[in-house]
């Protein structure tokens, strides 16, 4: 991580995402300014990246070299876009989830940004040839969808538009390695990207599992959170098959045929709704009810082991 100076970035949209990536980019020594068309969002994100900093610094797990007083100094708030973009090496937009308001948004940057800065979607479902054809930056635009909480989860899947620059994707990777998310890159486009099509497949499993009445909704998580969830936090599926037997060849020899009988077994796409719904749903609420304070109350303790289990990966890796 670098010492304050890196270099300024924009980040736009300053909901869960904008701040996150904020602090992110604050971590690492760049100075953010948080654009956002209502200045109510940015007073109130200002505030709550204040008192996390503080509370990461507390427990040691504020990112980068910064006390958190000098990170948030980096950080300052901005609702004009032209002030907002002036002098910046990367821009991150984090505005809602709707293709017409995102391409508004890129269709202004692209008359206001000069050939060198590289403009980037938080995007979890809209594809890049959606979003950026036409535009006469598109060299320039890129997917860079992050994971939430960014803070823990440091994962980002780098996805280009067919006319984005091999440099766009390059300079957007190595500004991720030195902010410390984990970036890979996508050759291509497809829906969903990556990560939810393993979550998707994973999350369709387990919903036919429940439906046919082979496990209940508990136990499903169960098999996650206390199997496979154990080792998938530090190596990957295609990883995990070469160490399960003599090297992936040899998993393939043993395991070809089983796998291919039980995945032949596989239902068709849920429809994720009707009884199974009620059912996995009254499950769910049994642990966590639907409401707002006892789902923020699990969140905070979903971020608080992330956080722990991002400590202990750290430990690890410098063991
Ligand atoms: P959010 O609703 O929390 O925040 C959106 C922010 O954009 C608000 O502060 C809003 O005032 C602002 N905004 C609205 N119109 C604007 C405009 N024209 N210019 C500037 N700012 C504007 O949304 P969230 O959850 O932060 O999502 C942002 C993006 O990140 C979405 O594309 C989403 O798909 C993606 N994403 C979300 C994840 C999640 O778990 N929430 C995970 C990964 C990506």
């Amino acid at each position: 991580m670098e010492p304050a100076q890196a270099g300024q970035v924009v980040v736009i949209g300053s909901g869960l995402i904008g701040r996150s990536w904020a602090m992110v980019f604050a971590g690492g020594g760049f100075r953010v300014k948080l654009y956002d068309v209502v200045q109510q969002q940015i007073t109130t994100a200002l505030e709550y990246i204040s008192k996390e900093m503080k509370e990461l610094e507390k427990s040691g797990m504020l990112k980068g070299t910064l006390s958190a007083e000098k990170q948030f100094s980096l950080i300052s708030g901005c609702t004009d876009l032209k002030t907002a973009v002036e002098g910046a090496m990367f821009i991150q937009e984090c505005t809602p989830e709707k293709l017409e308001l995102k391409k508004k948004i890129f269709g202004q940057l692209d008359l206001i940004v000069n050939n060198d800065v590289i403009l980037s979607s938080s995007t979890s479902t809209l594809l890049p040839t959606k979003l950026f054809t036409g535009l006469k930056h598109v060299k320039q635009c890129i997917v860079a969808h992050p994971v939430n909480p960014p803070y823990y989860v440091p994962l980002v899947e780098l996805v280009p538009h067919p006319e984005t620059e091999p440099s766009t994707v390059d300079k957007t990777h190595a500004l991720m390695k030195k902010i410390g998310q984990s970036p890979v890159r996508l050759i291509k486009e497809i829906d969903g990207f990556v990560l939810n099509r393993l979550q998707y497949a994973v999350i369709s499993e387990a919903w036919r599992l429940v439906g046919e009445g082979v496990i209940s909704p508990a136990d499903l998580d169960l098999v996650m959170s206390d199997g496979l969830g154990m080792r998938y936090a530090f190596i990957g599926p295609l990883e995990t098959m070469h160490l399960n037997a003599e090297g992936m060849t040899n998993y393939c020899e043993r395991y070809r045929e089983g796998m291919i009988h039980v995945l032949n077994t596989f239902g068709p796409v849920p429809d994720f709704s009707g009884e199974i719904e009620q059912q996995i749903s009254q499950a769910m609420s049994e642990k966590t009810p639907a409401d707002p304070e006892h789902l923020n109350a699990r969140r905070a303790g979903r971020d608080e082991c992330l956080m722990g289990l991002a400590k202990l990966k750290k430990q690890m890796k410098s063991n």
